[in-house]
C-alpha cells in the first residue's frame, strides 16, 4: 500500500489533486469512502481539533486503518488545523498520516518557530508522517457566514508572497504548505463577495518552494478556479462546509421522509447520498475525470 507522500507525488505527476474532506461521524466517512472507491482515486479524511474531540483521535485512526487495510485502498487521515504541539503529539500517537500545524494567526517569525518545533518532533517519531504548515489567517469556521471573518487575509497585500513561502519552507522543513491565495474558510454570503483565487500567485509560490501546496477553504470556489489552481501547483484541496451542508440537508430529508422512524440507519442514508453527491462532483474535478 502506498504511503501518503507517494500518493501526493503520484497525483502531482498526473496534474491532479487529492481531495481532503472533513468528517465528524461515520455517515460522512461512509459517503466519502464510497465516492473515492467508485472513482478509484485516493482520498484524505480530515478531523479538526473539534471534529477529533467528537469522533475520537484513536477511533478515527482505527476506522481509516480498517478501511485502508480491509479494502487495500489509499485512504489517509490528517489532523487538520491543529494549534498546539501537545495536540499534534496526540494525533501522532493515534496513528495519523499527516498533521497540519496551523500557526496562520501567529506573527510570521513565531509561526516559523512553532512550526519548526512541530516538524522536529514529528520527524523524530516517524519521518513518514507529513507535516503541513500554514501562512496567513483565512478564517477558521467551516460554516455559512454572513460576513468575511475579521482579520482574514483577502486583500492582495495580505496574501502569501513567494518570498515568504520560500523563507517559511526553508526555515521549518515542512512537507506541505497551505498559503493564503484568496481562499477563505466557509461559504461567505456577504453581498458582493465572490471567493476568487490568485492563480498567478499560486504558480509563483509553487516555483519558489517546489513542495506540494494545499488549498484550504474549497467550499464555494468555482470549478474553473479549482482547475486553474491545480494546474498552477495545488496538490491537495480541502472541502468541509459543503459536506456539512449536505449532511444537514440529508438529515432533514431523511427525517421528513420517515416522520415516525427512530432507527438511525434508516434515516442516515439520505445524508450519505447527499454527501456522496458533493464528494463525487469535487473528486471528478480534482482528478480530471
Ligand atoms: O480544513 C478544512 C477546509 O479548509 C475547509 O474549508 O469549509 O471552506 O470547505 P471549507
Ligand atoms: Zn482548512
Amino acid at each position: 500500500m502506498k504511503i501518503l507522500k507517494e500518493a501526493i507525488s503520484e497525483a502531482g505527476s498526473k496534474g491532479t489533486a487529492i481531495g481532503h474532506f472533513n468528517i465528524s461521524d461515520i455517515a460522512a466517512l461512509e459517503a466519502i469512502f464510497q465516492s473515492a472507491r467508485e472513482l478509484n482515486v485516493p482520498v484524505i479524511i480530515g478531523t479538526s481539533e473539534g471534529e477529533s474531540k467528537f469522533i475520537g483521535l484513536e477511533q478515527a485512526a482505527a476506522l481509516i486503518k480498517s478501511l485502508r487495510d480491509g479494502h487495500d485502498f489509499p485512504i489517509f487521515l490528517n489532523a487538520d488545523h491543529t494549534h498546539s504541539l501537545e495536540k499534534i503529539k496526540e494525533a501522532v500517537d493515534a496513528g495519523y498520516d499527516s498533521v497540519l500545524f496551523d500557526g496562520g494567526k501567529l506573527p510570521f517569525e513565531e509561526n516559523i518557530r512553532q512550526t519548526k518545533e512541530v516538524v522536529d518532533y514529528v520527524k523524530s517519531v516517524n519521518p513518514n508522517i507529513l507535516v503541513e504548515g500554514e501562512i496567513g489567517y483565512i478564517g477558521s469556521s467551516s460554516e455559512v457566514l454572513k460576513e468575511i471573518p475579521a482579520g482574514a487575509a483577502l486583500k492582495a497585500e495580505d496574501l502569501t508572497t513567494p518570498e515568504q513561502a520560500k523563507e517559511f519552507v526553508e526555515k521549518t522543513g515542512v512537507d506541505l504548505l497551505a498559503p493564503a491565495v484568496g481562499n477563505i474558510h466557509g461559504i461567505i454570503v456577504q453581498e458582493g463577495f465572490v471567493e476568487k483565487l490568485d492563480i498567478e500567485r499560486i504558480s509563483a509560490i509553487k516555483q519558489a518552494v517546489n513542495i506540494p501546496l494545499v488549498l484550504h477553504g474549497g467550499s464555494g470556489l468555482s470549478d474553473e478556479d479549482f482547475r486553474a489552481a491545480i494546474k498552477a501547483g495545488i496538490n491537495i484541496v480541502h472541502i468541509n462546509t459543503e459536506i456539512r451542508q449536505a449532511w444537514r440537508h440529508g438529515m432533514e430529508e431523511g427525517l421528513k421522509d420517515n416522520p415516525d422512524e427512530i432507527a438511525p440507519y434508516k434515516i442516515y442514508p439520505a445524508s450519505v447520498e447527499a454527501i456522496k453527491k458533493v464528494v463525487n462532483q469535487r473528486l471528478r474535478i480534482f482528478s480530471g475525470i
